[in-house]
C-alpha cells in the first residue's frame, strides 16, 4: 500500500529506490531533553522586540509578548543558553539586577548596539518559567573574571550570604538551582573580546571552574572548545582546554554554522552534504575526549555540548544604519525549504553522535539567525526550520537505534561525495520515530522490509523544496508541513526531492 504526496501534484522527478537498514539492538546514544535546547543573546533584536516588547498586544506587566512564549512552548524547547554568545564576553551581569530605572545603557560594542538592561538575569528566569524552559548561564571569561562568575554563582544558587540576600531582595526567596554553566563563549576568536590563547583561557577557566564547583558541587560545567571545525587551532585548543581543566570540567562546547552563497550558488554542493561535515567534525573532537581521557588514566565521561548550531546566512537580515540604538536588526537569516531539509540532516547527525553529545543549543531562538521571527507591534512566524526542530524534539527523545542509509551518493564538494540522505531513528514509548532527510532532486522510496516489518507507520510530517527557488522572497508567513495519517500497513516510505520527512511507527500488536 502507497500513498501519494499532495506536494508532488504535477511534478515530474524520478523515483529511486533506497533503503535504511535499522539495527534496533545497536543503541547510540540518548536523545535526552538537552539535546532540543536553544540559545538567547543579548544581540540584534533577540530580546528588545523579540521576546520583550512591553507596548506589544499581547504583553503583559513583565513585558514579555506571550505570543512569543506560546511558539517557544510549543517548539518544546527545553533549555536555553543566556546571555551570549559573543555578548556575554562584555557583560557585567550585575547591570542587569534591580531596580530597572537605576540601570545603566550601555553601548555593546559586540553588536554596535544599545544595551538598555531591562532585562537581565531576573527577568530572563521569570521568562524560562513562562515558556516552561531551564537556562544554560554563561559567564564573562572576556571582559569578566572567575570572582565575578563565581558572585553570579552565588546570586542564582546561594541560600545565605551577601550575594544571595541581594537576590532575596530582588524578589526572588528561593534559589534558582541552575545546573548547566558556560565558562565563557568562543574564547579563541580574534572576533571575541578579550579573547585569548589555549593556555591563558585554560587557566583562567580552571579557576572559574574550581571556584564554583567548590561552591556548588551539583553544578555542570562547559568549557569553551574551538568555536568551529574550520578553525586552525582546532582540536589543539580542545586538547590544551581538555588537559587543564580535565577535573573540573563536564562538557566541552562545540558550535558550528553552514551557508552557502545563495546568489551565486557557490557552496552549495558543501551545504547540502553539510551533515558529512559536521559528523567529522564531532568525531574529531571525541577522538581528543578519548586521547586525553587514556592519557589521565580516567574514564571520565567528558561530554560534548554542541552549543551553538544551525543555518546562517552571515550579514543577510542585518541593518547598517540605525546603530548604537536599541534593538537594531541583526543576523535576521529567512530559512527557505531547502534550509529545513539540510538543517534536519543536521538533527539526524546529532541524534547519531548521541555517545557523547549530550547538550545542543539551536542558535539563536527569536529573530537572530532563529526559528521565531517577531514584527515589532505584530505577529510572531514560525520559519521553515521551526517544524524539524519542534517535531523532532517532541517525538524524538529516548534511546537512539543505529541505522545505515543506503542511497545514491551526492558530490558534496569539498566535503567529498557522501550518501544523499541522512537519518536517525529513536525509540519512543509507542515505537519508533524515524527522521529522515532526502538530499537529492530524485523522489526516493524505502520499502518497509527487515526490522521495520515489526511496525505499523502511524503519521509522516515533512517538507519538500521541489520546485523552490534559491534565495527566493519567502512568504511573511508561516510555511506549514504537510502532516498524513499513514493506515500502518504500507510497505514503502516516499520522500520527496530535498525534503525532510519524520515518520513516527507505532509496535505491532503480536
Ligand atoms: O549566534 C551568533 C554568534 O555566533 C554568537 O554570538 C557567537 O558565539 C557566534 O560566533
Amino acid at each position: 500500500m502507497n500513498y501519494q504526496y499532495t506536494l508532488m501534484k504535477g511534478q515530474k522527478t524520478c523515483m529511486v529506490k533506497i533503503d535504511i537498514q535499522l539495527f534496533s539492538e545497536k543503541k547510540i546514544g540518548e536523545a535526552k531533553k538537552e539535546l532540543y535546547s536553544s540559545f538567547i543573546e543579548h544581540m540584534g533584536r533577540a530580546i528588545y522586540s523579540g521576546i520583550y516588547e512591553p507596548d506589544h498586544v499581547t504583553a503583559q506587566e513583565d513585558g514579555f509578548r506571550r505570543d512569543v512564549v506560546d511558539l517557544v512552548k510549543d517548539l518544546s524547547v527545553s533549555y536555553v543558553r543566556y546571555p551570549g554568545g559573543n555578548f556575554v564576553s562584555e557583560y557585567h551581569w550585575k547591570d542587569g539586577i534591580g531596580d530597572k530605572s537605576k540601570r545603566p545603557v550601555l553601548p555593546s560594542l559586540s553588536w554596535h548596539q544599545m544595551e538598555p538592561n531591562l532585562v537581565g538575569i531576573d527577568e530572563f528566569l521569570v521568562w524560562c518559567e513562562l515558556t516552561n524552559t531551564q537556562p544554560i548561564l554563561a559567564v564573562n571569561m572576556g571582559t569578566g573574571t572567575p570572582q565575578e562568575a563565581f558572585e553570579l554563582l552565588q546570586y542564582c544558587n546561594g541560600r545565605e550570604g551577601y550575594w544571595a540576600e541581594l537576590r532575596k531582595q530582588n524578589g526572588h526567596p528561593e534559589p534558582y538551582n541552575i545546573k548547566y554553566w558556560c565558562i565563557g563563549n568562543e574564547m579563541d576568536g580574534e572576533w571575541q573580546i578579550g579573547n585569548l590563547s589555549a593556555e591563558a583561557y585554560a587557566e583562567k577557566a580552571k579557576c572559574t571552574a574550581k571556584m564554583m564547583k567548590a561552591y556548588d558541587p551539583s553544578i555542570k560545567l562547559i568549557a569553551c572548545g574551538s568555536s568551529s571545525f574550520e578553525m586552525p587551532s582546532f582540536p589543539q585548543w580542545d586538547r590544551t582546554v581538555l588537559r587543564v581543566c580535565f577535573d573540573y570540567i563536564d562538557y566541552i562546547s562545540c558550535h558550528r554554522y553552514y551557508q552557502y552563497d545563495k546568489k551565486t550558488g557557490k557552496g552549495k554542493k558543501e551545504f547540502i552534504g553539510a551533515y558529512q561535515n559536521l559528523h567529522k567534525g564531532i568525531n574529531t573532537l571525541k577522538d581528543v575526549i578519548r586521547e586525553v581521557c587514556a592519557e589521565k588514566g580516567v574514564d571520565k565521561p567528558i561530554k560534548i555540548s554542541m552549543d551553538e548550531w544551525n543555518i546562517w546566512y552571515c550579514g543577510e537580515g542585518s541593518e547598517a544604519v540605525n546603530e548604537w540604538t536599541v534593538a537594531v536588526a541583526r543576523e535576521e537569516t529567512k530559512f527557505s525549504r531547502l534550509d529545513a531539509a539540510v538543517f534536519a540532516s543536521l538533527i539526524s547527525t546529532l541524534h547519531n553522535n548521541t555517545d557523547m553529545v549530550d547538550i545542543a543549543c539551536l542558535a539563536q531562538l527569536v529573530n537572530v539567525i532563529a526559528p521565531i521571527f517577531t514584527i515589532k507591534g505584530g505577529e510572531a512566524i514560525k520559519q521553515t526550520i521551526y517544524y524539524p526542530f519542534g517535531y523532532a524534539a517532541r517525538y524524538m527523545k529516548g534511546d537512539v537505534l543505529a541505522c545505515e542509509v543506503k542511497a545514491p551518493e551526492i558530490d558534496a564538494g569539498d566535503y567529498g561525495s557522501t550518501v544523499g540522505g541522512q537519518a536517525s531513528v529513536v525509540r519512543t514509548k509507542e515505537g519508533l520515530t524515524l527522521l529522515y532527510s532526502n538530499l537529492t532532486d530524485s523522489e526516493q522510496e524505502m520499502p518497509l522490509t527487515g526490522e521495520w516489518t515489526r511496525y505499523a507507520p502511524s503519521e509522516h510530517m515533512f517538507m519538500s523544496a521541489s520546485g523552490e527557488k534559491a534565495g527566493e522572497a519567502l512568504p511573511s508567513a508561516d510555511i506549514v508541513p504537510e502532516r498524513h495519517s499513514l493506515k500502518g500497513n504500507e510497505e514503502t516510505l516516499r520522500f520527496a526531492p530535498y525534503s525532510w520527512n519524520l515518520i513516527t511507527l507505532k509496535v505491532k500488536e503480536e
